[in-house]
């Protein structure tokens, strides 16, 4: 005590108070605030299953993310060996076609949006198109109504595009030797070991699977699926694989792989013909191009929906401020589902194959479209869907596809989204060719108006005509930074939640400054215009947030099955690179893939 005295006395301690406290008081603050978890982590409840600091893979080389770390794995290994980014995407989707059966795929179509070093932009559509024989009104059926026959059996089959396309993104970007990159996949094919992954699902699958005497072979093998370390092999794969890696595109569109899927389809009524192969090409289109905040978002053209939608979603988001509302908040959610309702709206409506529709009606990009859309938007209730256009379904679908992400040492970046649809398709391989089927023209609206297994109500612009591809709502996205430089690669599975789990993306980062794995970590919603009603995740909002929205007249769900092999929304596989160059991998623990990446010698 006796020191204390002396010190007030000698007006010591005022003068020691006077002196440090501002300095003491600032570096409370600082301490505090450093401390403090950013406001957005409030929203994300306790009992919430990803952790917002899960690790990432931290790369200064290159890195691959995909749904499988047998095929991102591969990936890495090409841009080890010298390849780009093209190179790896390609090696790692042949991989995905062996390793992840239920969405990887050599039968299916997919998009791919490609960033060079340099700014170059590209987007390639290989989406299946409808055979020659399809026709308007096939899965109707005498009295008008709607059958399964577009995702059950062979007719449902879209003539895939996948070889097609990449192929063509190889021969004008590819580094390194087409054979090498099929090497890998012709290995694994030749026999690789089970993991959890692809155990869980074959055994969540077998019952369908054991339909179709080709499938049940090579996938329950002796009657079982596989389990955690058995050796699958598949070896009409490896064939199949050997003659696209010998011939290119040929060996799958010409020859005996198109004479193997002829046969496949006159066996079980199917449309697709050697001729049908023969005709398929993949399209380079322009990528949809925007800004969002002064970022560039860089996505693709119909016929994927992906691009133009998101477009559609920003433009309108960009008039509020966000930034400032708490995310989550049901004055922002609020804001969302809006947005998402009037873009989905117009998607369903105008956009379909560029070959057959003009998708220039509606300028989704432009942000005048953004204001006239939002000067409907009430901030304190929510519009019904059937005041922004009219209709209503169902929706609850089992559907499957895969993203990869790709940059490469260089900065070169691939962002590709594939599909075969639903899991496994239409559940058949190919007989002797070994490759699963997809169930793409589910995608069509094969009765305008009505809603298809995503719920979608879609229009005229995305009937079924000979030849045509189907709207697809896959978004393979890429990111700049307002200084140019590049900021992240993202894509999502989901089928209508693509969409807006990307969009969710690029707030949670650009108006959040979330890192990438808080990002893709976070809890998802989701709205689609029809039905009228918000998803979440479970554990995604709080009861008294959804008690607000229902106040405000919106309608919510728990979207969660426990019959699903993956209850939560969407398997984003994302990459966001540092300004100091270094690449941050993220792929979804919701799913259970894996980044690869290496660092710079
Ligand atoms: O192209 C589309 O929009 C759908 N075929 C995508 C399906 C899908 O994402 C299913 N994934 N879980």
């Amino acid at each position: 005590m006796r020191p204390l005295l002396d010190l007030l006395k000698e007006r010591k301690l005022i003068r020691w108070v006077v002196a440090y406290l501002p300095v003491a008081s600032l570096s409370a603050f600082l301490i505090l605030a450093c401390s403090e978890p950013p406001s957005w982590r409030d929203a994300v409840a306790a009992g919430w299953p990803y952790s917002l600091d899960a690790a990432a893979v931290e790369a200064t080389g290159g890195i691959v993310v995909s749904t499988d770390r047998y095929a991102s794995s591969v990936g890495a290994d090409v841009l080890k060996a010298g390849g780009n980014a093209i190179d790896a995407a390609v090696a790692t989707a042949f991989a995905l076609a062996v390793v992840n059966p239920e969405a990887g795929n050599v039968g299916g179509g997919g998009f791919m949006v490609i960033r060079l070093a340099d700014g170059t932009t590209a987007a390639l559509d290989f989406r299946e198109r409808a055979p020659g024989a399809a026709s308007r009104d096939m899965y109707l059926d005498e009295t008008g109504e709607l059958t399964d026959a577009s995702r059950v059996g062979h007719r449902a089959v879209g003539v895939p595009g996948s070889v097609a396309g990449l192929w063509e993104a190889h021969g004008r970007f590819g580094a390194l030797p087409w054979s090498s990159l099929l090497a890998p996949a012709i290995k694994l094919a030749e026999g690789f070991e089970v993991r959890e992954r692809q155990a869980k699902s074959l055994l969540h699958y077998a019952e369908d699977l054991a339909q179709y005497p080709h499938t049940a072979e090579i996938f329950l093998p002796g009657g079982e699926p596989p389990a955690v370390g058995d050796t699958l092999v598949q070896a009409d794969l490896a064939r199949t694989l050997r003659r696209i890696q010998q011939q290119g595109r040929d060996g799958f569109y010409t020859g005996e792989t198109a004479r193997l899927v002829a046969e496949e389809m006159e066996r079980h009524g199917g449309l697709i013909t050697e001729q049908d192969l023969a005709s398929y090409e993949a399209a380079w289109r322009e990528p949809v191009e925007f800004s969002y905040r002064n970022h560039k978002i860089i996505g693709m053209a119909p016929t994927s929906s992906g691009g133009l939608t998101l477009a559609a979603m920003l433009k309108i988001l960009e008039g509020y401020e966000l930034s400032e509302m708490a995310w989550h908040s049901p004055a922002m959610i609020h804001l969302l589902a809006e947005a998402w309702k009037r873009a989905y709206a117009d998607r369903n409506e105008y956009l379909g194959d560029p070959d057959f529709v003009d998708n220039t009606r509606v300028q989704l990009v432009s942000s005048e479209y953004g204001a006239e859309r939002r000067a409907s938007i009430s901030l304190e209730r929510a519009t019904p869907s059937t005041e922004v256009a009219p209709g209503l379904g169902p929706y609850e679908a089992e559907q499957n596809t895969t993203h990869l992400s790709v940059v490469d040492p260089a900065g070169n970046a691939v962002s590709m989204t594939t599909t075969i649809n639903s899991f496994y398709g239409i559940k058949a391989v190919v007989g002797g060719a070994g490759f699963i089927l997809n169930n793409e023209m589910e995608d069509f609206s094969a009765k305008p108006g009505t809603a298809n297994m995503f719920g979608l109500v879609q229009g005229e612009a995305n009937a079924i005509a000979p030849g045509k591809r189907m709207l697809s709502a896959m978004t393979p996205t890429i990111v700049t930074r307002p200084d140019g430089s590049l900021f992240f690669v993202v894509g999502s599975p989901g089928g209508a939640t693509i969409i807006t789990n990307v969009s969710q993306n690029i707030m949670n980062m650009v108006d959040y400054r979330m890192n990438v794995v808080e990002s893709v970590h976070a809890p998802r919603l989701h709205h689609q215009h029809l039905p009228d009603r918000i998803d979440y995740e479970r554990g995604a909002l709080d009861s008294a947030t959804i008690a607000a929205l229902e106040a405000m007249g919106h309608t919510l769900r728990e979207r969660h099955s426990e019959q699903s092999l993956y209850p939560f929304i969407g398997d984003i596989q994302a990459i966001m690179v540092l300004p100091d160059g270094t690449r941050v991998g993220v792929s979804d623990p919701r799913r259970g893939g894996a980044a690869v990446g290496y660092h710079r010698q």
